[in-house]
């Protein structure tokens, strides 16, 4: 991979919506308490789309903010992917949608479902195309819109999830940075975990599918967490042996935001201290693709990471599924 031309990222963005569902609203929804959630899961309050929103909405949002930060043009981009598993439609694709609206008038354009994972997922895709001359950039999206698949009277998912989109272009870099591994991965054994069961060509849209609240997230949240807790650490030790690195090079870690508990264990095994941990759990929940590029969006704006620096980016998710990536920034 080093061999490659160096890919990395050239202009970050993000966007949550405006309005803020907290744990106190949720309390008058179904039977839950703060305290519960906040030990449970470390979330104290989460974004949700406004009516009018959906997901290319989102993306577009963090993507002209991401064009903006690196300096280009949406006529020069090539390659759009956007991360989701709730499209605006099942076709067009959401980011044929966004190509449209961005004016990105030359680009390559289609959506990746790998839930959570989703945007590592992309991140190693178009670094591939980016990396063997196919195309010379890309504009990446992680964006859902959970809060349309979630039903608000359970209390096992409801307090969960919530709204977001962040963006990242990904260029040429100088030598020596840039992304240096990527461990992808999944567990289809597992998918019955965590799934949206009705509206795709198995199980079509019904009356009887409706009155089955099929149209919702479904998780067994036991087994899921402990998927995560193994995932976690295995693909963060590989994705570190193929850079060539271990475990005290890590200058940033930036964990899939589902819970603070999984954050918490993955932490623990890698003996990192929390200055080298990017945690927004407890402000925007589990925003799905959204969550990776919303916590490593938010550490470059706060100035959190400098030049040369070790980024660790980890996932896992329905699928199943998980993503590690190794960057230089
Ligand atoms: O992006 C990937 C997606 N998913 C995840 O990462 C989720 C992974 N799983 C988890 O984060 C955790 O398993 C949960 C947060 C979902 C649940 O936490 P837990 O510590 O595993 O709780 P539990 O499922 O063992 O449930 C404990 C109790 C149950 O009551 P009983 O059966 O012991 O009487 C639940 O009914 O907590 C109850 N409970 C709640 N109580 C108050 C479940 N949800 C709630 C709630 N408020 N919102």
């Amino acid at each position: 991979m080093n061999s490659l031309r160096p890919i990395g990222i050239i202009g970050t963005g993000k966007y949550v919506p405006e309005r803020i569902l907290t744990n106190s609203d949720l309390e008058k929804m179904v039977e839950t308490n703060d305290e519960w959630i906040v030990s449970r899961t470390g979330i104290r309050e989460r974004h949700i789309a406004a009516e009018h929103e959906a997901t290319s909405d989102l993306a577009y949002q963090a993507a002209i903010k991401a064009l903006d930060s690196a300096g280009m043009k949406a006529e020069d981009l090539e390659l759009i992917i956007v991360a989701t598993i709730t499209p605006d439609t099942s076709f067009p694709s959401t980011a044929c949608i966004l190509q449209d609206k961005l004016g990105a008038k030359g680009a390559a354009a289609f959506d990746l479902s790998a839930a959570c994972s989703g945007f590592v997922y992309s991140l190693a895709t178009a670094t591939s195309f980016l990396q063997t001359g196919m195309y010379n950039n890309a504009l990446i999206i992680g964006a859902d819109t959970l809060s349309r698949i979630t039903d608000y009277t359970d209390r096992n998912t409801c307090v969960l999830f919530g709204d977001g989109a962040g963006a990242v272009v990904l260029g040429e870099v100088p030598q020596g940075r840039g992304f240096k591994s990527f461990d992808l991965g999944a567990e289809g054994a597992g998918g019955s975990l965590l799934k949206l069961e009705a509206g795709g060509s198995r199980l079509p849209a019904s009356q009887q599918t409706l009155e089955e609240k099929k149209h919702f997230i479904y998780m067994n949240g036991r087994e899921v967490f402990k998927f995560a807790v193994r995932v976690m650490g295995t693909a963060t030790e590989r994705v570190l042996e193929k850079a060539g690195l271990d475990k005290t090079d890590i200058d940033l870690f930036v964990p899939h935001q589902a819970n603070i508990r999984i954050i918490q264990s993955a932490m623990q095994r890698l003996e990192l201290s929390e200055d080298k941990c990017v945690i927004n759990v407890d402000r925007y929940a589990n925003t799905s693709a959204a969550s990776i590029p919303l916590a490593l969006v938010e550490a470059a704006e706060e100035g959190r990471m400098k030049e040369g620096d070790t980024v660790l980016m980890v996932g896992f998710g329905g699928g199943l599924t998980w993503g590690a990536s190794v960057l230089v920034w």
